[in-house]
């Protein structure tokens, strides 16, 4: 089958966004119930807009300079937010994900060694092993069903990361962590506007409860596990080995047992949440064009012959990675990202007091008017490598850019890459004719109602 551009299959959903900025208590309705909802039309169309009447109290910056700018040059202005830390820190504290100054470069340090492109091919086996296991669960599950795809891939990156980088976790544990996971980010938009209107941290807002006691069971399991670690004396040079071992440059004390659990649960965290919605994503955009479906598998079993997917194809599944880098463009992991200015500053020509909060909504610079032809429309041949080189480093930006780019990138580039492959040698996803999920920021991008697809095993 061949497309045309204006098929509906080739315009995935989006959100539309706001004609105007709203009054702060309509944009806050909206932004609980979707931040991408809040955001107004100029976003998608202006290099940085400022909301407030008569000061900005936010500033949404899409421009590939400014945002160059913001995370890569003055970086020594633009801090990350106490709002990240605010909402995340009752789940991981400090961490690398939310540590700044020395705390942050020491924990960076320490874990950058584990993530070299080499490390994440080295863990390919585990990877397509995860994908065959959740091939197995869709055989037992009948020839053709509806399955729910993001609970899929959930299961199948935390089965990745529990057995590579995280290794030791036991299928109760990770249950047990993956559920409270989700107990504590499901109510966290209350949590997020509550920071945002800076209210002092001892309010109450809706599913603030549920929240910390998800979170301190949570911890108390990572912690549990972390001390059946020690007391089985096993040194690794995994992340947990590698913790456990190391010492602060300056004062040669290890981490304290807060801050292993700090790392443990951000790890976790980012290490399969995301991966899993580029999964997800991916999925459904390939349900929506089976052209593409076909293509990629086609791909894969020309380089595999059917065999299981290895180290040495990843870099040659061009196609395939193609088809990735697309979908997290339309429907990026993170969709958002915030910085907080130390001094007062100008940005974009508009004056910026201290503090103002500034956000890159990546969801809009990923489709703004201004950068991208037909924004809305799928097509993986944007990503061919000669149009690939002509893109700003800002203007696709899944992993985030400067000093706290996403550390994992490669790994999950690679993860991305081998699971779909794989899932693809023994499974046809197709559209159910009715679902058309709304991409919903819940610090990951989530698709409103799930996301059912059908699944014909071949
Ligand atoms: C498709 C998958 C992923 C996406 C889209 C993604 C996206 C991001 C983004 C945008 C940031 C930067 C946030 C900011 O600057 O405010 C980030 C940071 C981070 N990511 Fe990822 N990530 C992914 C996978 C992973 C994986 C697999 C891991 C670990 C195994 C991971 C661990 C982290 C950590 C620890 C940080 C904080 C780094 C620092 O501040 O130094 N991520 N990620």
């Amino acid at each position: 089958m061949t497309s045309t551009p204006d098929i509906p299959d080739l315009y995935p959903p989006t959100v539309t966004p706001a004609a105007r900025a709203l009054p702060l208590y309509l944009s806050l309705t909206r932004f609980v119930r979707n931040p991408l909802r809040s955001l107004p039309r100029t976003v998608y169309e202006q290099p940085i807009v400022a909301y407030g009447r008569k000061r900005p109290l936010v500033a949404w910056v899409t421009g590939p300079e400014l945002i160059e700018h913001l995370l890569i040059k003055r970086t020594d202005i633009f801090a990350k937010t106490r709002l990240d830390k605010r909402v995340l820190k009752p789940l991981i504290g400090t961490g690398l994900l939310t540590a700044d100054g020395d705390h942050w470069r020491w924990q960076r340090k320490l874990a950058s060694p584990l993530f070299r492109p080499n490390d994440a091919l080295s863990y390919v086996p585990a990877m397509t092993t995860a994908a065959s296991e959740q091939i197995a669960r869709w055989r037992a599950s009948g020839a053709a069903h509806i399955a729910p795809i993001d609970h899929d891939m959930t299961e199948t990156t935390f089965a990745v990361i529990a057995r590579t980088i995280l290794a030791g976790i036991d299928e109760q544990q990770g249950a047990d962590i993956q559920r409270t996971g989700h107990a504590y980010i499901k109510p966290i938009m209350w949590s997020v506007a509550s920071a945002l209107m800076l209210t002092p941290e001892r309010w109450w807002y809706p599913g603030k409860q549920r929240m910390l006691r998800a979170a301190a069971e949570n911890r108390a399991i990572v912690l549990r596990l972390l001390n059946k670690r020690r007391a089985a004396g096993i040194e690794g040079d995994d992340l947990v080995g590698r913790m456990l071992a190391t010492r602060h440059p300056d004062t040669g004390a290890p981490m304290s047992d807060e801050e292993l659990v700090d790392n443990l649960g951000t790890f976790l965290l980012a290490g399969h949440e995301t991966t899993a919605k580029a999964l997800t994503w991916t999925i459904y955009l390939l349900s929506r064009a089976p052209d593409w479906q076909q293509r990629v598998r086609d791909e894969v079993q020309s380089l595999t012959g059917g065999r299981a997917v290895t180290a040495d194809d990843i870099a040659k599944l061009t196609l395939t990675q193609r088809v990735i880098k697309e979908s997290m463009r339309l429907y990026p992991p993170v969709p958002a990202m915030t910085r907080v200015n130390t001094v007062a500053t100008e940005l974009g020509g508009i004056a910026l007091p201290e503090p103002c909060l500034i956000v890159v909504p990546v969801f809009a610079v990923h489709r703004h008017r201004t950068m991208w032809e037909d924004p809305d429309k799928f097509d993986p041949d944007r990503f061919l490598p000669e149009r690939e080189a002509k893109m700003l480093r800002t203007q696709f930006m899944p992993f985030g850019a400067g000093p706290r780019v996403c550390i994992g990138a490669s790994f999950a580039l690679v993860e991305a890459t081998a699971v779909l492959a794989t899932l693809l040698q023994s499974a046809r996803f197709d559209w159910d004719g009715k679902h058309l999920p709304e991409p919903v920021s819940r610090v990951t991008l989530h698709p409103r109602g799930g996301m059912p697809v059908k699944v014909t095993m071949l």
